[in-house]
């Protein structure tokens, strides 16, 4: 792998302190080439704009598939990363289903690891502080033919960051017109495609004062599948349920860790389908306790209040189990937790 340094970093023109998700990326970024049928050697080079022709294949049909992953800064200047080869074997599912060729997995982990190394001062302490870490591939054949692409860019970018929602109280609005996945197609793959389809509708949701969107099944709009962003879990009378994952759900690393933890911790977990109806019901019998997101991004959020067809439901304030499991997954996550499940690594 090649490796080339900025001259003089960037970092001391960085206000760490007031930094928005996803605005600012550090010094470097990995970057790596697949042609005449194969992946190419890999570099490391500084930040910096990429030139594409203007028919390069993934602007005019999709062709990308992303994932995202964190790094974490313990409190003795340690850098660490949360199940990483869960983020690979992923971005390989996802890229096969959008017919991408796979990326070896020795590149992903060795640039993956030099870029955290040459960028870890980027990293700061403190729980309320990580490292967003973006791979992605796309289309890079400047061809507008309606077929998969022969060329592919791999990269990976990361940005400091600290919470993905600013602010208090969640509100989310259950889909009832709009669909974010359909079976069959790749809802459960980090396709960028799934990620536009959202935009116009969660636009819509926010001027009317919902941050996100449940959405549900495409044929009905009968059970609730994912977020968008996170996926979603429900304590309805002491037991956890969240839907089981399916092609139309993304398999969410943070949902995985927050069942093993809860059921580590002896809570009871149902991963099972679950209809508005029910959750509605479970509200109005008192028996709703908890609604959280989980993901990368935003790590265990809280969500206050719902919406379904013109009728807002809300939740208490209080969340003790999301931010239970939150603090578990994070203690693991920052080095001052054990870790039963081994799910810690060490960026040396
Ligand atoms: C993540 O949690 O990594 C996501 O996919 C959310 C992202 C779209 C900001």
């Amino acid at each position: 792998m090649n490796v080339t340094r900025v001259k003089k970093s960037k970092i001391n023109s960085v206000d760490f302190k007031n930094i928005v998700f996803g605005k600012i990326f550090t010094d470097h970024m990995f970057y790596c080439n697949y042609r005449d049928g194969k992946w190419q050697t890999p570099e490391i080079t500084p930040y910096k704009p990429l030139t594409l022709d203007p028919s390069s294949s993934v602007l005019h049909y999709g062709q990308a598939v992303f994932e995202g992953m964190k790094a974490f800064k313990d409190n003795n200047g340690l850098l660490w990363l949360f199940r990483p080869e869960e983020n690979f074997k992923r971005i390989n599912l996802s890229a096969k289903r959008l017919q991408i060729p796979e990326f070896p997995e020795s590149f992903f982990f060795k640039g993956l690891k030099s870029l955290l190394k040459l960028d870890q001062d980027w990293v700061k302490p403190g729980t309320e502080n990580s490292l967003y870490i973006r791979p992605f591939v796309f289309a890079s054949q400047p061809s507008v033919q309606a077929s998969a692409s022969m060329e592919y860019i791999f990269m990976i970018i990361c940005a400091p960051v600290k919470s993905y929602y600013t602010g208090g109280k969640i509100n989310v609005l259950i889909a009832e017109e709009y669909s974010r996945a359909a079976s069959g197609g790749v809802g459960f793959a980090k396709a960028a495609g799934n990620y536009a389809a959202q935009f116009y509708p969660t636009s819509e949701a926010l001027k009317k004062g919902f941050q996100q969107i449940i959405w549900t099944d495409s044929n009905n709009h009968e059970y609730l599948e994912e977020a968008g962003t996170m996926n979603i879990f429900f304590k309805i009378d002491g037991t956890l349920v969240t839907s089981p994952t399916n092609d139309r759900i993304l398999d969410g690393i943070t949902r995985k860790s927050i069942i093993a933890i809860a059921k580590n911790d002896g809570i009871q977990v149902e991963e099972r389908p679950i209809k508005v109806s029910e959750l509605k019901k479970a509200h109005d019998d008192g028996l709703l306790e908890e609604i959280f997101g989980t993901g990368t991004a935003v790590v265990v959020l809280p969500i206050h209040c719902f919406s379904h067809q013109g009728k807002s439901y809300s939740l208490s304030l209080e969340t003790p189990l999301a931010l239970q499991l939150k603090e578990k997954l994070v203690g693991i996550q920052y080095n001052s937790h054990e870790d039963p499940f081994n799910w810690r690594q060490a960026v040396d």
